[in-house]
């Protein structure tokens, strides 16, 4: 039985910001207790590198460390946990998508899709492909309201696209992409599909063997995970297919005097020089802990808090809601009149925590019409009665308090 005040006591931020209404969880969740203590307890127990040492502390270590990608297999449904890629986050997934395959794969004349609504991270390294390669990038026009439908992903497939790259989630709007109908198309013409899950995977239930995605890159930060984690997954035909980011120890199995390297086998050949071994295993207890809860239950009750906070936003006069029908935990508006980050500052005076700006998708303003924005994101720790504070404040919102903030 899903209990939010129970969750919350698992979350020693809550305890220690009283009456701090966290919606920024999108840019990164709190963490709660148990992988604080799978943290500490590397540091204060097993502070020893991974895969090198000859001795117990390390053996122990190494181990739980591969556990690791047997529980994020478990999370995401994966096929084999060798297709699980430890990275510092979706910006690292991504690059190592884009130039470890695509740059390896593409050639001039490709084409790479993507959409306006997309992160910065699943743009410029396209971009950077494209300059390698010769490919060029088209976009898969979206709806007037930002979203993005699987006729409209039809009608922009063509034979030459040989790679579409989207967010199962998008971060401003937040609308759920149907990758699974996508990729299915894509298949069809032989194209490679990645998945930026940063946005997704925190909230949503994801079986890789199910949407059939061939790489889905997220931040295992954003599902309470510890800083500087995240995960590259990628099916493992096309995993030995694609070319490290980096090369160094750890990632070869012998290299000579004249350079001839041998690469280790998947995944290992991605991860050279010394692991984030804390937040690894960080992303272990996250998983797990996600897993305990139950990602149907996580999915469900965003959901009902979503509809809530979009019901109640829609009954205020000064608000524009730029994505009434989201559903993942994001919603997206301006105080009519008032510039996003003076909302945001208002709103931090408050003790409420947004962000405001363009969200790093800075092509989104060609769709939406605005760049700034103000974004509250909701993570399951939330409640009712913070978005029926936060709704009170946003009503009595104007552009004197905010000019008071200012000056
Ligand atoms: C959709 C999306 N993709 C990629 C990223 C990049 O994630 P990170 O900064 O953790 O690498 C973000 C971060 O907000 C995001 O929202």
């Amino acid at each position: 039985m899903f209990d939010v005040m129970k969750i919350r006591q698992d979350f020693p931020m809550f305890k220690n910001n009283p009456g701090l209404i966290y919606f920024d969880s999108a840019a990164t969740a709190f963490k709660p207790q148990p992988v604080i203590d799978a943290v500490t307890d590397f540091y204060t127990r097993h502070t020893v590198n991974t895969h090198v040492g000859d001795y117990d502390l390390s053996h122990y270590v190494s181990g739980l460390f591969e556990e690791t990608r047997e529980t994020l297999r478990r999370f995401l449904n994966a096929r084999d946990a060798h297709e699980i890629v430890f990275t510092n986050g979706a910006t690292s997934a991504l690059n190592l998508a884009a130039y470890g395959w695509g740059a390896k794969h593409l050639k001039e004349g490709d084409v790479i899709l993507l959409t306006e609504a997309e992160h910065a991270s699943n743009v410029l390294p396209w971009f950077k492909v494209t300059e390698m390669t010769g490919a060029k990038v088209e976009y898969i026009p979206l709806e007037n309201d930002g979203t993005l439908t699987v006729e409209n992903f039809r009608k922009a497939m063509h034979e030459k696209v040989k790679l579409v790259s989207v967010a199962s989630v998008t971060n401003v709007l937040g609308y759920v992409v149907p990758v699974k109908e996508i990729a299915k198309i894509a298949h069809e013409y032989g194209a490679v599909v990645v998945v930026d899950g940063a946005q997704s995977v925190p909230h949503v239930k994801i079986d890789v063997q199910d949407l059939d995605c061939d790489f889905l890159a997220f931040s295992a930060h954003k599902m309470c995970a510890p800083g500087g984690s995240g995960v590259l997954y990628g099916k493992k035909e096309l995993l030995e297919d694609t070319d490290p980011l980096m090369v160094g120890g750890g990632s070869n199995a012998r290299f000579d005097l004249c350079g001839n390297l041998k690469l280790k086998d998947v995944p290992w050949k991605f991860e050279a020089g010394t692991p984030n071994s804390e937040g690894v295993l960080g992303m272990k207890a996250a998983a797990e802990y996600l897993m305990d809860i139950g990602m149907e239950e996580i999915e469900e009750y965003t959901k009902e808090l979503n509809a809530y906070f979009v019901e109640k936003m829609q009954q205020l006069d000064n608000v524009i809601l730029y994505n009434p029908k989201a559903t993942a935990g994001i919603v997206t508006f301006n105080v009519k009149g008032i510039f996003a980050q003076d909302t945001a500052s208002y709103l931090n005076t408050q003790h409420i925590a947004v962000r405001s700006g363009n969200h790093c998708a800075k092509l989104l303003l060609n769709v939406i019409g605005t760049s700034e924005t103000v974004r509250a994101s909701l993570y399951f720790y939330n409640t009712k009665e913070e978005i029926d504070q936060f709704v009170e404040v946003i009503k009595g919102t104007t552009i004197e308090k905010c000019i008071g903030v200012i000056l």
